[in-house]
């Protein structure tokens, strides 16, 4: 049988590692690839805010699942002590000791690999294949390879392929910065939000990638409008325009779900319906429901908390946007400069065309809190024309932004 290995510390996994192990798989025709996690690197010191070994395992079988052939194999996290690549490749030519071993390295692994702990082992008991990390490296791997035949009589092989490079330090300052979903994939990006891993900042496009499988189709242009909106009230009145995107993308994210599921992700993540993520257990009229009591009185609200839940538990938001989220309903006392543009936003979207949406749309460009005070009105005249029960802290909202008003 013919199978290889390649090792790293996978933190976090990237295309370029999912690029290299297709092309070296397809190239080498192996039956079998391992991708194999270290568990203490040898050559690097991992940074301090890092994903742990065994989430660096479940992102590398993330990876895995989009390579043919591919396994991921936890036998260097589980090892205690240093992760050196001979006791691994032992391990596994033991499984099959007549077949063909290919131990995989990048550019830097390559040109070093006559200085690893048992080279001499490495060489005489593999078959390597090196593969370029950056552009213009085909040269030097070329010369290396010949020496490291000449030498140590290695059997070593090149793959040929567009170098894709990215490193995993490359992708953890993306994540920083605010980018980098396109270094790792969808699934990987999801699972670093989700676990807030590298200090990652969710990025507006991802999380829109993201969002849209859990919208109604016919909810998509609303909160595809609702993004443009809030960007544009955030540069219009100095709030953070990206954070104003995250938040409007993800503002009915949970309206889709059923109430059960719902109140299941507000419990999950810490979230009280009508209450908030506040301990003080005090409810916006003083006394707090039980979920599904509140789920029953006021239906139209409780996307709002769990979509809240959602964005806070599964998309690594800031408490910032989290908030915005959680009031874009009701509105609340007090509210800040992104809780009210979100509420706004999803009130004068560009697809809108309910009565009277002309003027505050207009007005919201020109005085914030009194746009929001004639749209509250509107909003709170609407429900109750329904029958239905206003929330208090849509009552509380109005009475706070009337009260600033009159000070005015
Ligand atoms: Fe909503
Ligand atoms: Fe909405």
């Amino acid at each position: 049988m013919k199978r290889g290995f390649l090792g790293g510390t996978f933190n976090p996994p990237h295309m370029g590692h999912i690029h290299a192990a297709r092309a070296a798989a397809e190239q080498l025709g192996l039956d079998e690839l391992y991708l194999i996690p270290t568990g203490e690197p040898p050559h690097k010191d991992l940074p301090e805010d890092t994903a742990t070994a065994e989430q660096r395992l479940t992102m590398t079988r993330l990876a895995a699942a989009g390579i043919p052939n591919a396994e991921v194999l936890d036998l260097e996290v589980r090892r205690k002590g240093p992760s050196y690549s001979v006791l691994t490749a032992r391990e596994l030519l033991e499984k099959d000791p007549e077949g063909e071993l290919w131990l995989l390295c990048g550019t830097d692994m390559f040109l070093t690999l006559d200085r690893w702990y048992r080279a001499d082992w490495l060489l005489k008991n593999l078959h390597i294949a090196a593969y370029p990390r950056r552009a213009g490296e085909v040269p030097d791997l070329e010369e290396k390879a010949a020496v490291l035949r000449m030498r140590w009589g290695a059997r070593v092989e090149l793959i040929r392929l567009e170098p894709m490079d990215v490193s995993s330090t490359d992708v953890r300052e993306a994540l920083k910065r605010g980018g980098g979903s396109e270094m790792v994939g969808d699934e990987i990006y999801a699972y670093i939000l989700r676990n807030r891993l590298y200090g990652v900042r969710p990025e507006p496009e991802a999380l829109w990638r993201l969002t849209v499988p859990l919208l109604e189709k016919k909810r998509i242009p609303h909160v595809q409008g609702c993004r443009e909106e809030a960007k544009r009230l955030a540069l219009r009145w100095g709030a953070d325009s990206i954070e104003a995107e995250r938040a409007a993308i993800l503002h009915d994210a949970a309206k889709k779900m059923p109430a059960e599921e719902q109140l299941r992700l507000c419990a999950a993540y810490g979230i009280i319906p009508g209450i908030g993520a506040d301990t003080d257990l005090e409810g916006a009229d003083g006394t707090a429901l039980p979920p599904e009591e509140f789920a029953a009185r006021y239906p139209k609200v409780l996307h709002a908390f769990s979509g809240a839940a959602m964005a806070w538990g599964m998309f690594g938001v800031s408490t910032a946007v989290r908030d915005a989220i959680m009031w874009h309903t009701t509105g609340k006392r007090g509210m800040t400069l992104l809780e009210k543009i979100i509420w706004l936003a999803d009130y004068i979207e560009p697809t809108r065309t309910m009565s009277g949406v002309e003027k505050v749309r207009k007005r919201a460009y020109e005085d914030l809190d009194s746009a929001l005070r004639l749209a509250m009105q509107k909003s709170l005249e609407h429900v109750t024309e329904r029958n239905g029960t206003p929330h208090p802290a849509s009552l509380e909202a109005l009475d706070d932004l009337k009260e600033k008003e009159r000070k005015k």
